[in-house]
């Protein structure tokens, strides 16, 4: 049976380009690397990237194989690769394939969600820290965006959420969460989904869920619940040039973020390795024990030299300098090492992606210089922080 992603030329397709017009607004597309790329110098080819929660490895050796086998038939638009995929993933994780749909990575599916499902009179709520790329949709869509500070642990306050936005129209729970790297628990985003105001969707962003032990929510959804999966191949997949992505839930939920989406058409090379990189069973608890060893090693030497951070169970972590965190930035940078940005709330915290063993010697060896004052840079003390309470809860 072809599924929904099958074929380009489907009523389905056919609809969402007559809603085409009404998309337009929603094509601004925000995604990490344009808010990377505010705090980044000039790319440098021998520099350390750690700043955009990239994976160093880049696609595994099936998916790279896989590319480079389909390149012969690049003038194809190939469109059964979308259904081989979706049928992959559907029968991994024991979903209806009319649940899935296929998108160059998940920003599209994020802010496409958004734009459908918040308005002037239906907020968008969302965690402080949080990643952004949802604010900038709700903007668009002119709704009320309200920020909840994360509880001391870490997780979203559901509760606190739920009664900051009795108008709400979509919550955004990123877990683990983009910046922190720290997880919700599944029985809080339960909480959420039952208790939420009718009409309203939850929306699990499950980017980096590959990197920790946490259960999915993928479960709500099949449960036939309000609730919307985002997934990616940009994390631990090591594909975010490649782009590809989904949105997994109800067949009607899906309707609706397609009617902003526009035409959407994948491009074959993602296609194949995506799919090739499903049918590794050896890359998902590969490239997660390596991720954690590094991320260890590093909270090791963090803890040796008395930083503090906040411990994550993710590929990117906050560290918190003590300065005003754009200084560290931009001496970080001067040293050829590119960091990751701050967040208002918490300005003195930036935040790490964990790159390979050798990048994070590399890093460990510029903060030193940086923290020490042995370079050129002179770094200022930090104004008091807004937020005292969970600066103070970071460990020292
Ligand atoms: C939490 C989160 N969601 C979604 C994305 C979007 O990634 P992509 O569009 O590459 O799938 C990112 C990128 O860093 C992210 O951090």
């Amino acid at each position: 049976m072809p599924s929904r992603n099958l074929s380009p030329f489907s009523r389905r397709s056919f609809l969402h380009l007559s809603a085409a017009a009404s998309a337009a607004a929603a094509f601004h597309i925000v995604t990490e690397p344009m808010l990377a790329a505010a705090a980044r110098r000039p790319f440098s080819k021998d520099g350390v990237m750690i700043d955009s929660n990239e994976n160093p490895l880049g696609p595994s050796q099936p998916a790279r194989d896989a590319v480079s086998a389909i390149i012969p038939q690049g003038g194809r638009y190939l469109d059964n690769l979308t259904d081989d995929l979706v049928h992959t993933f559907a029968q991994l994780e024991g979903l209806n394939p009319d649940y899935i749909h296929a998108f160059p990575g998940s920003s599209p599916p994020l802010r496409f969600a958004v734009v459908a499902f918040t308005s002037p009179r239906k907020s968008y709520v969302t965690a402080d820290p949080g990643y952004e790329a949802g604010m900038h949709a709700a903007a668009a869509a002119e709704a009320r965006v309200v920020k909840v500070p994360l509880t001391k642990t870490y997780a979203h306050d559901v509760k606190a959420m739920l009664a900051a936005a009795p108008d709400a129209g979509l919550f955004y729970i990123c877990s683990p969460n983009n910046p922190t790297g720290t997880l919700t628990p599944h029985s809080d985003v339960e909480y959420l989904v039952e208790n939420k105001p009718k009409g309203s969707i939850v929306m699990v962003d499950e980017a980096y869920i590959h990197f920790c032990d946490a259960p999915s929510t993928l479960d709500l959804v099949k449960a036939g619940k309000d609730v919307v999966v985002l997934r990616t191949f940009s994390k631990t997949y090591g594909m975010a040039g490649l782009r590809c992505g989904f949105a997994i839930a109800r067949p009607d939920l899906l309707d609706k973020i397609m009617d902003r989406a526009g035409w959407n058409f994948m491009p074959i090379t993602a296609l194949v390795a995506a799919s090739a990189s499903l049918k590794d069973p050896r890359l998902v608890p590969e490239r997660k024990r390596i991720n954690a060893t590094i991320r260890q090693e590093t909270f090791q030497w963090l803890e040796r030299n008395a930083y503090s951070y906040i411990p994550s169970e993710s590929n990117c972590f906050l560290l918190d300098t003590k300065r005003p965190g754009k200084q560290v930035i931009d001496a970080m940078a001067q040293q050829n090492v590119f960091i990751g940005r701050i967040w208002p709330v918490m300005p003195t915290c930036v935040r790490i992606t964990v790159g390979t063993h050798d990048e994070m010697e590399q890093f460990q060896a510029a903060f030193q210089r940086v923290m020490r004052g042995t370079t050129a840079f002179s770094l200022q003390p930090a104004r008091p922080t807004r937020n005292p309470r969970r600066v103070s809860a970071l460990p020292t």
